[in-house]
């Protein structure tokens, strides 16, 4: 069964306050989301296994350990997603980046695909779903759908603000996606938004509405 983690480290709980801020204008909340997105890339990469080698200091030979190169892909849903891409190839320049295009219907509130565009190896790579906003789950559970289709193996799911129904959600879905999140909320309004959440990340992301 996938595990859930709430990151709950004081800089990303600090930012994360200022995003739910209903003042907090485009450019701070873009900022801010970049820089939770590279908080918690810095997390998440804890398990990353590494690989001795040989190098010499000014002083002697040393044995000293480096990444082992396992291969990363980073799969924002778009548009929110986006806005959690360039904070987490700071921390790991070398991932590939693919996209998944979806928008949550307003009447119906499911997720209608729109985009796919994927590196060609992902059944080799260890695969990082962002989406800042884990609401009910309809949007992350489908495109990870896609994603196995595609021949994913291996996926972790990363949010900022989630609420139960969608964590729920994806674990009834798919039990073996272990998800990480900044904060998990209350639930959702009648509208299915994050309790109390911070509204529309994308429309806050893009300066939309
Ligand atoms: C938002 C958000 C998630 C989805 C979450 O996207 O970024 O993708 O809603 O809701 P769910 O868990 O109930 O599916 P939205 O549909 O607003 O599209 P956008 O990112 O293009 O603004
Ligand atoms: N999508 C958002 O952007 N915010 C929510 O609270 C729910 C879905």
């Amino acid at each position: 069964m996938g595990t859930v983690h709430v990151l709950d480290h004081p800089l990303i709980q600090h930012k994360l306050t200022h995003i739910r801020d209903k003042n907090t204008g485009t450019k701070d909340f873009r900022e801010l989301v970049n820089e939770i997105a590279m908080l918690m890339a810095f997390e998440i990469t804890r398990n990353l296994p590494l690989q001795e080698t040989t190098i010499e200091t000014p002083v002697q030979e040393a044995k000293a350990n480096v990444l082992a190169g396992k291969k990363i892909g980073l799969i924002p849903i778009l548009r929110a997603g986006l806005g959690m891409v360039d904070g987490m190839v700071r921390l790991i320049p070398a991932a590939k980046v693919g996209h998944v295009g979806l928008y949550r219907d307003p009447e119906t509130l499911e997720p209608v695909e729109y985009y796919i565009k994927l590196p060609s190896d992902i059944s080799e790579r260890e695969l990082i779903v962002l989406d800042p906003m884990l609401a009910t789950g309809g949007s992350a559970a489908d495109a990870i759908h896609s994603l196995k289709k595609r021949g994913a193996k291996q996926i972790r799911l990363v949010c900022i603000v989630a609420a139960p129904e969608g964590v729920e959600r994806i674990k009834k879905e798919h039990p073996d996606v272990d998800i990480y999140l900044a904060a998990l909320d209350e639930g959702l309004d009648d509208k299915a938004y994050i309790v109390p959440g911070l509204g529309d990340a994308g429309d806050r992301l893009f300066g939309t509405k």
